[in-house]
């Protein structure tokens, strides 16, 4: 009986948690930001406290507007990166995972689930990061903006951020803090 109670509590210790709910885009012409060669774009989270089973990244979803790319040469891809002085820097010997992208579309859901264990230290901020191909804004693949506004009240260490690059150099720039800001629509969830 020990046994099996033993096992029981191992299978109810794995469980997925949301980290970060952007929420989806508005219905009616939603914002969003161009991802270029030039800009790249991230969302900054804080991964789980007091987890003393270690935590990694389950899956992500994302929003985008692929309508106006070139369905045969378009790739994003995406990575988790950690936090140095309020900005992203992603690992050297990490590799982003590339997905093409095929299909034009006003408005469509991507799933990723990391090609390799994104392991998260517990009360840390992160960054998911989307990088592309695409050398005209007027091409890009678009990340639509989620609808939740954050603030003090329900983001009260700035934790919930969007920050872009001036440059294929990777010089980023972390937008202010405003009350009632909103950053691109994404789920972000934990295995813990
Ligand atoms: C992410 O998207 C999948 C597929 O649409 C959905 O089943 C899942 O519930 C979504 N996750 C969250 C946290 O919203
Ligand atoms: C969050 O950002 C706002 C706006 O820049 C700032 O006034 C506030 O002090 C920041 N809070 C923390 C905990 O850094």
């Amino acid at each position: 009986m020990g046994l099996v109670k033993f096992f029981g509590l191992l299978l109810s210790a794995a469980s997925a948690q949301v980290l970060l709910d952007s929420g989806a885009p508005e219905d009616n012409l939603p914002w969003g930001s161009p991802v270029t060669t030039d800009q790249a774009l991230a969302v900054g989270f804080r991964s789980l406290s007091g987890c003393n089973v270690g935590q990694s990244i389950d899956y992500a979803n994302i929003t985008v507007n692929t309508a106006n790319i070139d369905t045969k040469a378009t790739w994003i891809a995406l990575d988790i990166c950690p936090t140095v002085n309020n900005l992203p820097v992603c690992d050297k010997g990490s590799t982003p995972d590339r997905f093409p992208i095929h299909t034009a579309s006003k408005r469509i859901q991507f799933q990723w689930f990391p090609s390799a264990a994104k392991k998260l230290l517990d009360d840390t901020r992160y960054w998911l990061v989307m990088t592309s191909n695409v050398v005209e804004m007027g091409q890009a693949v678009i990340w639509y903006d989620g609808r939740t506004r954050f603030g003090p009240k329900s983001d009260p260490k700035n934790d919930t951020l969007s920050a872009f690059t001036l440059s294929s150099n990777m010089d980023w720039v972390v937008d202010e803090a405003k009350d009632g800001r909103t950053v691109a629509s994404v789920q972000i969830v934990a295995k813990v």
